[in-house]
């Protein structure tokens, strides 16, 4: 748990308080109607009575919360490993909960079989590897439970730098050293997979996909594969 939190802090820049606001700020436009559009379609369409919601690297607990407002007949549960998040955390309904769970090797005690929607929303891109966090939602949901993946995918380094660095800055003006060497290390923890990566882990774990769309242009992708 040591190694994982002083590793997630590190690929927050060091700085804990910045990485969550960061993240906590951009939740509501992350989640708007287009959104819940989405997650009523593809995910809400398996959510029965009594099932289980899972959210993994669930910060703060904002998505908990709205899932657990939205599903008061269900439990909604939480996993995050930083302390600096579940310290910080929502108060949250009866119906909802927070855990404190390393997702490199997940040991949390979640029932087989039993969860109806699992999300992983910008976490894959910060684990050392996803595959026990894919084999532990393979056996954690029922079957025809589905688990969404939105998440940064691969991109040349010219689409990154031209986000990074709008009209050619990078090229026009004295950029620090420390800034463009902070843009180049997150250049490859940001690039870490293609979305047909993901895929052939999810698959060759016995997942169907059901949705592969590539968003805020190609930039990320969201995934929805089926149990
Ligand atoms: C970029 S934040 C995303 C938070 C939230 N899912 C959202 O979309 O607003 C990633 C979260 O994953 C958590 N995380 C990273 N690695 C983890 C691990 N190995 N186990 C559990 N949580 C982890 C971080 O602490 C952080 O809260």
């Amino acid at each position: 748990m040591e190694k994982t939190q002083a590793q997630i802090l590190r690929h927050h820049g060091g700085d804990a308080d910045h990485a969550r606001q960061m993240i906590t700020q951009s939740y509501e436009r992350r989640h708007d109607n287009e959104f819940w559009e989405f997650w009523n379609a593809q995910m809400g369409v398996t959510i029965a009575k009594g099932d289980c919601l899972l959210d993994l690297g669930a910060g703060i607990g904002q998505f908990v919360e709205d899932l657990a407002l939205r599903y008061p007949d269900n439990t909604v549960m939480g996993i995050d490993a930083a302390d600096y998040m579940l310290t910080a955390q929502l108060s949250l309904p009866e119906n909802a909960r927070m855990l404190k769970d390393d997702l490199n090797e997940p040991a949390a005690h979640i029932e087989e079989g039993k969860v109806a929607t699992v999300m992983a929303n910008m976490l894959v891109h910060e684990l050392p590897q996803p595959i026990n966090m894919f084999k532990a939602v393979y056996k954690w949901l029922k079957p025809g439970g589905r688990f969404c993946i939105i998440d940064l995918v691969r991109q040349p380094l010219a689409d990154y730098l031209n986000h990074k660095f709008p009209d050619g800055e990078l090229w026009n003006t004295d950029v620090p050293r420390e800034e463009i060497e902070d843009v180049f290390e997150h250049f490859l923890e940001h690039n870490r997979y293609h979305a047909e990566d993901m895929i052939f882990m999810l698959e060759s774990l016995g997942f169907k996909v059901i949705e592969n769309t590539p968003q805020r242009g190609g930039r990320f992708v969201r995934l929805v594969v089926e149990k």
